[in-house]
């Protein structure tokens, strides 16, 4: 039953490569929309590896959620990627390579089908927990609203 389910996931996971912010600031980073990528860039994911001295930035122990691309397994990881580029959209959303296109980014319902996340409190959960040495604790709310990155009201309005 568990081997079933891990080779189940391996097959999903084969299906979605990372690549990277930068892919996602070509379309989300204009002011009128919110600007997402500078949202993120100024915040505290963006600096997750600059907390770490060298010995730990090479540390599996800490990449795991200190970084999105040193967490994914190498057979999902593009080029456009970096290690140093931390935390980023995709930990969140969900690896890009497949909803990154403009027609299905249209349409939430087949982005979602094709890997998109809109995250919940699990998917935060999956860092911000005891295993982290800096554990402060974590409240979805709060802390959702330290990071927010919305649409303005009436982006979507002529
Ligand atoms: C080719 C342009 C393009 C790229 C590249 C792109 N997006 Fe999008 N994305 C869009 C468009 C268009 C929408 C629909 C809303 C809008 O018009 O801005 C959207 C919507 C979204 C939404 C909101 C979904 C919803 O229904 O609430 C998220 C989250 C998102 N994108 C994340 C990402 C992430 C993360 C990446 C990089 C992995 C990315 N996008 C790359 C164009 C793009
Ligand atoms: C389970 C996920 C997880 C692991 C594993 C992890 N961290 Fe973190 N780390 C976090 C989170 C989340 C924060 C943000 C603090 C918070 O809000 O709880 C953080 C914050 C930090 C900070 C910032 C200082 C602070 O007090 O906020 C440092 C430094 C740090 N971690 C070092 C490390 C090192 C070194 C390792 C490897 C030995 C490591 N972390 C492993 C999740 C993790
Ligand atoms: C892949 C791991 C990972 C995921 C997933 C993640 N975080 Fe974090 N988060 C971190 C790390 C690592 C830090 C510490 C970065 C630093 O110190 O610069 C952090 C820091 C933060 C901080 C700053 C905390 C402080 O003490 O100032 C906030 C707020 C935060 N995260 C919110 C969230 C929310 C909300 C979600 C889910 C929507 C989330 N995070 C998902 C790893 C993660
Ligand atoms: C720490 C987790 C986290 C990271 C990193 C992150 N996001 Fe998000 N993002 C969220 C959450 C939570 C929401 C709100 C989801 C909802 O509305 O249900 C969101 C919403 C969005 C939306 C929709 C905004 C709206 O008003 O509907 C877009 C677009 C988006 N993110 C793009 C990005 C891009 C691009 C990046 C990287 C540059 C990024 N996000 C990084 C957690 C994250």
């Amino acid at each position: 039953m568990a081997l079933s389910l891990i080779l189940f996931s391996g097959v999903n996971a084969q299906d979605y490569e990372y690549i990277g912010a930068k892919k996602c600031k070509m379309c989300h980073n204009k002011p009128d929309k919110g600007e997402q990528y500078n949202k993120w860039a100024a915040g505290p994911h963006a600096k997750a590896m600059e907390v770490l001295n060298a010995e730990e930035a090479q540390d599996a122990k800490c990449l795991k959620c200190h970084s999105t691309a040193g967490a994914a397994d190498e057979d999902m990881l593009t080029d456009y990627i970096t290690v140093e580029e931390g935390v980023s959209c995709e930990s969140c959303h969900g690896p890009g390579s497949v909803y990154k296109n403009l027609k299905i980014m249209k349409s939430r319902e087949e982005s979602m089908a094709n890997g998109l996340i809109l995250p919940t409190d699990e998917v935060c959960r999956k860092c911000h927990n005891e295993e982290s040495p800096n554990f402060k604790g974590f409240n979805f709310e709060e802390y959702v609203a330290k990071i927010a990155h919305p649409y303005p009201e009436g982006w979507d309005e002529e």
